[in-house]
């Protein structure tokens, strides 16, 4: 594997492929739960972008940009459509002319096995606590691992366990669309754990010089204090959002101390299997990718029952309501608010200090263990102008921060090996449908030919890369 420093963008397959049925592609999770009339505003990913027949425009478009990697999940359903395990050769097909496109350019695939979308047949046995996902996860990834090898260099089991079970069992936003169900969402974090580690055993199996990491939502927990219940605050936060999963990924072991915590909120844990815990010992990861966007911020638990958000406001809810994302977990923590950080729209803090701050403890914790950067960006309610041109100076300005803090975080000594900003272009937002934008690149949804227009951040970014080269 190239060791040049790598910097590029990302996607996922529901949000930005389309084709949600083509070419023997079965129903994943979202394709049931967009289809549903769960789906209060029937905005859904069947076509988005349809990166599924303009892969060709967009690699071009990373590779004229400057990008030298592509991060992009591959949709479980289309290569294993149904519960009969028979493997989909045309979806395979797909994927082999996105990497022979990728390798047109030299751009390095960073592949993600499960971004969120679920087979529905995984889904209707119980998705992320049906105890057979493990091993389903396991048969799907090995059948990656086979059919591609090396030809992908950096391998992702799962996007985001913490924030995917969080949205799927807390804030109930994702489907199953559970609510504060604790019992759920431990359960859900355990199979991940067990995902991960079971993928990973089937990897080494076949001695690949690739490598294979898992991507990680969260910061570091800070607090505004530094009194020993604002510390015990930030424990609590750390090993409720970020220990375990990061913990079993990277030192092969779940804390006692969570395990201990988890016991004393009543959570049954018989799903544990003492036989798992040597899964899990010998199967860690490679690298850690680890996303960026906002802070976690939290104070002592003072009262009231779990909840998913903050003074009973909306949670990832746009429209400039701006209501603080955060929760409440009863005898752990709460999500605090800082009146001096702004947020955005949807209610996330504006704070590039996060990353460099989680970088420097990520070190502290796990050594020098390779991290990507997996996904930064900005939602925003972008304008175009006549032509389609989006002068995006807020999403320069967010990149540019935290481009900082990552960057000094890697001159001291955090082995930092690569970018990608979150999107490569607009794609589908899972809560926000097609008004909150990411991508470097605009997305005219009203046009049938879905006409691609780079932005005012593209343009800077190419040149930032341009300047970084000595990386
Ligand atoms: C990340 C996900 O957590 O956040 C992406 O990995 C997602 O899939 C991104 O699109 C932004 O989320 P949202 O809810 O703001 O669209």
């Amino acid at each position: 594997m190239t060791e040049k420093f790598l910097w590029g963008s990302a996607t996922a397959a529901y949000q930005c492929e389309g084709a949600w049925d083509a070419d023997g592609k079965g129903p994943s999770i979202w394709d049931e739960f967009c289809h549903s009339e769960k789906n209060t505003t029937g905005i859904t990913g069947d076509v988005s972008c349809d990166f599924f027949h303009h892969y060709q425009e967009d690699i071009r478009m990373m590779a004229e940009g400057g990008q030298n990697t592509y991060r992009f999940s591959i949709s479980w359903s289309r290569i294993v459509p149904k519960a009969d395990r028979v493997i989909n050769e045309q979806g395979f097909e797909f994927y082999d002319n996105v990497l022979t496109e990728c390798e047109k350019y030299g751009i390095v695939p960073n592949v993600t096995l499960v971004h969120y979308d679920l087979p529905d047949y995984v889904g209707a046995q119980g998705g992320w606590c049906w105890e057979g996902i493990a091993d389903e996860f396991a048969y799907y990834a090995a059948a990656v691992f086979r059919h591609f090898g090396d030809r992908i260099p950096l391998y992702v089991t799962i996007n985001e366990p913490t924030h995917n079970a969080s949205c799927c069992y807390m804030v109930g936003n994702y489907p199953p669309n559970e609510k504060v169900n604790m019992q759920h969402f431990c359960h859900c974090a355990y199979n991940m754990v067990m995902c991960n580690a079971k993928a990973i055993r089937e990897f080494r199996k076949l001695h690949l010089k690739s490598q294979i990491g898992l991507v990680h939502a969260s910061c570091s927990a800070e607090a505004l204090k530094a009194t020993p219940e604002y510390l015990e605050a930030v424990e609590n936060g750390d090993l409720f959002t970020n220990d375990w999963v990061l913990d079993p990924a990277i030192k092969g072991e779940i804390p006692q101390k969570l395990i201990d915590k988890v016991k004393a909120s009543g959570i049954d844990l018989s799903f544990m299997k003492a036989e798992d815990r040597a899964v899990i010992a010998e199967n860690t990861i490679d690298f850690l990718g680890q996303n960026a966007y906002s802070r976690l911020l939290v104070k002592p638990y003072h009262s009231g029952e779990t909840c998913a958000t903050v003074n009973n406001a909306g949670n990832n809810d746009g429209s400039g309501k701006a209501a603080k994302e955060g929760k409440t977990v009863k005898g752990w923590f709460e999500s605090d608010t800082d009146p001096d950080v702004p947020l955005n729209p949807w209610g996330r803090e504006i704070y590039p200090q996060c990353i460099y701050n989680t970088l420097i403890k990520r070190k502290q914790k796990y050594g020098d263990i390779p991290i990507y950067i997996t996904e930064n960006g900005h939602g925003a309610y972008d304008v175009a102008d006549e032509q389609g041109y989006v002068a995006d100076d807020g999403r320069i300005e967010f990149l540019s921060n935290f481009l900082e803090q990552i960057l000094k975080a890697k001159a001291e000594g955090v082995n930092v090996k690569g970018y990608y900003v979150w999107s490569t272009m607009d794609l589908y937002s899972w809560i926000n449908g097609y008004k909150k934008r990411y991508g470097l690149v605009r997305v005219d949804y009203d046009d049938p030919d879905l006409k691609r227009t780079p932005k005012k951040s593209y343009f800077w970014y190419k040149q930032f890369i341009e300047d970084h080269q000595d990386l």
